[in-house]
């Protein structure tokens, strides 16, 4: 028999603030073995997230377990020298060294499908204070956002610009030269770049910042906060945060979104962040359109063993 726990879904932004809290989604405590993959589909599809824990498994056997779920992986462009060797090559290490803000997995790039499911799975939870990975319901980020923000998010779209030497193109996008590369991101209508003399790609990709769900619920869905040139945000002045200096957002009818605008959704981020506290073992499977993720900095050095697979539904 599977046993299923389910807590409160999402409790309130004060509450969720609470790194030690129980987790607030379906927890499954069956062996892999003993638990249909049905199951755990249906779940995720039900809530948005599943956690599966109390039980270490092998890396070959979590891979055979998602890959009856799903029918392929991908693995994020910038964590193709994380891959783990062992398995089926879809598992790359996450980092462990900096806050990253939430996030959708590959919105922020064109041409290609984001990837539906995250899978993240913990070997080695890690003793310092720290580390816990982020986790936002996509609309209670919606609304906790302030009413012009989410009413210009949501008419106007949002632009991502990327500056990217060959490698990270060709990673990117799996690609070799670059008439391919034209040729895929001339197909894109919301697409604009230029490339230059040393096959740097410069490149803009108009997209949605807000989705609507199954009835017609609303959803901050995007990748914006993890594709900033810098955070400059007072409460964090302090603490290493991903970003990357080439990196621009803009506004989908022009104008970059100033640095007042993204303080204020970093400030409706922190009010509905939950942070998961990590046990050996845990095996996290999160819908990627309907709840974000991030991590944060690890406040003393640690070992930190997790690793992430990205799963397509049929
Ligand atoms: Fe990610």
């Amino acid at each position: 028999m599977e046993s299923v726990s389910i807590a409160r879904q999402w409790a309130a932004p004060a509450q969720l603030l609470n790194a030690e809290a129980m987790p607030t989604y379906p927890t499954l405590n069956t062996p892999v073995e003993k638990t249909s993959t049905a199951h755990i589909s249906n779940l995720l599809n039900e809530h948005g997230i599943v956690l599966l824990r109390g039980h270490q498994y092998p890396v070959g056997e979590l891979e055979s377990l998602t890959q009856r779920m799903f029918s392929r992986f991908h693995v994020p462009a910038n964590r193709a020298s994380l891959r783990r060797q062992d398995g089926d090559g879809f598992s790359s290490m996450v980092r462990k060294d900096n806050r990253l803000l939430d996030h959708s997995e590959g919105y922020y790039r064109p041409c290609l499908p984001r990837p539906d499911v995250c899978i993240f799975v913990c070997e080695k939870a890690p003793t310092a204070k720290g580390g816990e990975t982020f986790l936002i319901n996509g609309a209670e980020l919606y609304r906790a956002l302030p009413a012009d923000l989410a009413f210009r998010l949501e008419t106007e779209g949002i632009i991502y610009e990327s500056l990217w030497p060959r490698e990270r193109w060709q990673e990117e996008f799996g690609v070799d030269g670059v008439v391919e590369l034209k040729s895929l991101l001339d197909g894109d209508k919301d697409c604009e770049y230029t490339l230059n003399s040393e096959d740097e790609l410069h490149l803009f990709f108009k997209t949605d910042a807000i989705r609507t769900g199954s009835q017609s619920e609303k959803r901050f869905i995007n990748g914006m906060l993890a594709h900033l040139p810098k955070v400059d945000h007072w409460r964090y002045a302090s603490v290493p945060i991903s970003s990357k200096p080439t990196n621009r957002m803009h506004w989908g009818r022009g104008g970059l979104i100033e640095n007042e605008d993204i303080c204020r959704i970093i400030d409706a981020h922190d009010a509905v962040l939950h942070k998961h506290r990590w046990q050996d073992g845990d095996i996290l499977m999160l819908d990627n359109h309907r709840v974000l993720h991030g991590r944060e900095v690890l406040e003393a050095p640690s070992d930190r063993i997790i690793y992430g697979r990205f799963g397509f539904w049929n």
